[in-house]
């Protein structure tokens, strides 16, 4: 059965009010946020109020030992918080978090909310996109960081005194570190305050990455036949401006990234066009060319090329594309 909605209300209010009026004992997860949806797996923020002295972590059904958040130490540097690198899973993710007193339940709380990393768009229906840096936010944080920095002091090279990296570390823990955000040129690329909003960046995609790449651009204006995405210069789509565990500065895995887009090509059995019912590698092999792992960049040019396969070393045909690894 429905509940009608003046009896949702009503109820909702209700809730509302003994909130207010129960004793300091609340709990609350800051970020993410329930019902919204993130693009990394960075932070989880939870707000314990001031009867609560531990807390126990469920994330998708695991549950942590008791966190004990009562030590001065402890409260001299976060007080009533707890900052956390998560590890979610990408969909939908479900949080509780139990707040204790002197080894007694007193409080819970609950976020449910959604992880889709980049490659994987786009952005699922339901839940909303979350703004961290507005005022009304960014309140319980300035406390202790500091999110009125000038634009000269984005610049600043030093992992604990760089403004955006005090919070922003987690980004950084990837083997392939982008030139520029390495170099910490956070101001570079993001305005203190832009018409986007708050630190956030002041171009993308290719009007951004040309400014530096733009020998890539001219040399794939000038290739016969441009992939899609880079021909409509939405470089971002693939490569993170910052940090990433894949070569090349990509938002996923090779073949994962482009399966992304082209799904139903991971058999191989287009390479060979089915001959006999034939599939080709697409991985788990040394590439024979060069040495990495084949994948499907071993045959395609990810940006363009002179063929309409973009067939790699800008070779015209599917014969010269074998002879790449196939002498004879
Ligand atoms: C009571 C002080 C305090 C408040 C308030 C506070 N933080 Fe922090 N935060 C810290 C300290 C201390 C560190 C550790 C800094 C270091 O190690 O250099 C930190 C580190 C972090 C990190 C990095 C964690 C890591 O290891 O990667 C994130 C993310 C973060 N804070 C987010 C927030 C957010 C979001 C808020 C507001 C909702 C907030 N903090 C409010 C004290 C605070
Ligand atoms: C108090 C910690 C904290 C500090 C300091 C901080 N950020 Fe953030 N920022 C966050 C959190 C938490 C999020 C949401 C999670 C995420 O995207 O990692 C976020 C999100 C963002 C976003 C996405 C848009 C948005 O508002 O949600 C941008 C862009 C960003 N930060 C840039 C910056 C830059 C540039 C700086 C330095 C001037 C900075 N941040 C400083 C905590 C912080
Ligand atoms: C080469 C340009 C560039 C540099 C340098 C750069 N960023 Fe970014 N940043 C971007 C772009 C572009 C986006 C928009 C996200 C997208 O579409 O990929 C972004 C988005 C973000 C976000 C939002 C989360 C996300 O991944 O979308 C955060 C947080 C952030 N940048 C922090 C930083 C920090 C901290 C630094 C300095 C250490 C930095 N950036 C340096 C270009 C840059
Ligand atoms: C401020 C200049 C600057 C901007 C803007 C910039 N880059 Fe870079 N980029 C660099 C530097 C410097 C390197 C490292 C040089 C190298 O190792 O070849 C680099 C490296 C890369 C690499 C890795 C190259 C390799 O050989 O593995 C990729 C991919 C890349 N950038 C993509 C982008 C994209 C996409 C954008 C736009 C979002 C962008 N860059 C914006 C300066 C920049
Ligand atoms: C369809 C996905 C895709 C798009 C869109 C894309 N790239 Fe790439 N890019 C790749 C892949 C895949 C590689 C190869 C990475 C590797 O394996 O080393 C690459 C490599 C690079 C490299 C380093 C190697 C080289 O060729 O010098 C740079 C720099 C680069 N891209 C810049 C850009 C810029 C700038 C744009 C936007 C104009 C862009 N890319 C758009 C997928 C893409
Ligand atoms: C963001 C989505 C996206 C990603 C990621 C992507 N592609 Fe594409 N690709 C397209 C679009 C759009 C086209 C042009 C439309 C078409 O012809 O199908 C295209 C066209 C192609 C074509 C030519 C198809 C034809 O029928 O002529 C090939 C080959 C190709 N992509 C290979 C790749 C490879 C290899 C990767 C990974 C490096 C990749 N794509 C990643 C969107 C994508
Ligand atoms: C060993 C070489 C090789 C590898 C590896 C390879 N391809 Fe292909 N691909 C080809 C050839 C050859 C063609 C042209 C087929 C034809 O002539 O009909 C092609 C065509 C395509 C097309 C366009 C034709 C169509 O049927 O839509 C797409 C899209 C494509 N490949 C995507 C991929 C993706 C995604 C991967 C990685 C999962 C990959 N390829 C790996 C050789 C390769
Ligand atoms: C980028 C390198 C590369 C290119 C280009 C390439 N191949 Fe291959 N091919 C391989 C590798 C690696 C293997 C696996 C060899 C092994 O297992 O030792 C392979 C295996 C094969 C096999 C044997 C398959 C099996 O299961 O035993 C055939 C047939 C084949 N390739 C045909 C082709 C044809 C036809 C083309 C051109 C359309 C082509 N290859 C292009 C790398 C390549």
């Amino acid at each position: 059965m429905k509940m009608p909605k003046w009896l949702y209300q009503s109820v909702a209010s209700l809730i509302i009010l003994l909130a207010l009026g129960l004793p300091a004992a609340a709990l609350e997860i800051l970020y993410p946020v329930n019902g919204s949806y993130v693009t990394r797996s960075d932070a989880l923020v939870i707000k314990a109020g001031e009867g609560v002295d531990g807390l126990v972590l469920e994330i998708g059904g695991v549950a942590s030992d008791l966190i004990d958040i009562s030590g001065e130490e402890y409260r001299a540097l976060f007080q009533d918080l707890l900052i956390v690198e998560p590890f979610f899973d990408p969909g939908q993710n479900r949080i509780r978090v139990t707040g204790y007193r002197q080894g007694e339940k007193v409080a819970e709380a609950r976020s449910m909310f959604y992880y889709q990393a980049k490659a994987n768009r786009p952005p699922p229906e339901g839940y909303q996109a979350y703004t961290m840096h507005q005022p009304e936010h960014e309140a319980a944080c300035v406390a202790c960081h500091d999110l009125s920095p000038t634009q000269e002091q984005l610049d600043i090279a030093s992992p604990a005194e760089n403004p955006c990296t005090t919070c922003h570390r987690g980004m950084f823990r990837n083997e392939w570190v982008h030139g520029p955000a390495g170099a910490y040129q956070c101001g570079y690329c993001h305005d203190v305050q832009n018409e986007k909003g708050r630190f956030r960046e002041r171009k993308i995609h290719a009007d951004l990455c040309n400014e530096c790449h733009q020998d890539i651009v001219e040399t794939y204006q000038q290739s016969k036949y441009v992939h899609g995405p880079v021909a409509v210069g939405m470089c971002n789509l693939c490569h993170d401006s910052h940090a990433s565990p894949h070569e090349g500065q990509l938002v996923a895995a090779v073949n994962d990234l482009c399966l992304g887009c082209h799904e139903g090509m991971n058999s191989g059995s287009h390479v060979l066009r089915g001959i006999g019912g034939k599939a080709h590698p697409l991985s788990g092999v040394k590439d024979l060319s060069r040495s990495r792992e084949l994948n499907c960049t071993g045959c395609h040019n990810p940006h363009g090329g002179n063929s309409p396969y973009f067939f790699q070393r800008g070779v015209k045909t599917r014969m010269q594309l074998c002879q790449i690894c196939h002498q004879k």
